[in-house]
């Protein structure tokens, strides 16, 4: 079996060390994960008169997520908290009431920061909002990366060989956890 996994990067960037991340994560994780970036960049902001009618977007957003087994949060922090971009298409993926797309779904969530404390104030944020949308979310292991172009060179490689050992064990222990949760609560077919 493969698992599909979406994964959301939460900077819109385009020097964004975690899009590095994401591709690193991409390399190490195991060959029975299947990822899709699911875009966030291109919705407009949500407002709830909307909800009778979601424009293309974010319309392509929920099916992305609908299509997919798990999801994975991969985030910078803004202002100790997760950015706006990505706050807004989590709410747009909750909404219509009713009709939350986190329901019940796997979720990893990861961050890189320049600064040592690597997100991890946006991650217990990241968190409480995923705890809302009911999201089942791996809790351990926990990851807090401080981006430095040393370890992460470029295009996915990671040359810190602790650094990839501590990252192909927390995809090790994603895929784990998604199976753990497919298991009792098989997503529904898309
Ligand atoms: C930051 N940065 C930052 N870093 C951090 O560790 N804690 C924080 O609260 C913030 N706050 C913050 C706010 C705003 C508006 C910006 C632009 C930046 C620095 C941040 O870690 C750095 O810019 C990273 O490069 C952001 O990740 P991406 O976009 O490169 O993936």
């Amino acid at each position: 079996d493969t698992y599909k996994v979406g994964y959301f990067v939460g900077s819109l960037s385009s020097k964004s060390v975690n899009r590095e991340l994401a591709k690193a994560l991409l390399r190490l994780a195991p060959k029975d994960l299947e990822f899709t970036e699911i875009p966030i960049g291109n919705l407009p902001l949500y407002s709830p008169d909307h909800d009778a009618s979601y424009p293309p977007e974010a319309v392509a957003l929920k099916d992305a997520i609908r299509q997919v087994d798990a999801v994975l949060f991969v985030t910078p922090e803004y202002n100790r908290s997760i950015p706006g971009a990505l706050k807004n298409a989590i709410d747009w993926a909750s909404r219509p009431w009713g009709q939350n797309s986190f329901d019940h779904i796997p979720a990893g969530v990861i961050g890189a920061s320049i600064g040592q404390i690597g997100t991890a104030v946006a991650q217990q944020s990241l968190r409480a909002v995923l705890s809302f949308c009911n999201a089942r979310q791996m809790t351990a292991p926990e990851a807090y990366m401080q981006y430095t172009p040393e370890i992460f060179p470029g295009n996915g490689e990671v040359a810190d060989e602790s650094t990839k050992a501590f990252l192909t064990n927390y995809m090790a222990e994603f895929r784990d956890h998604v199976v753990r949760v497919l298991t009792v609560l098989p997503r529904q077919a898309a």
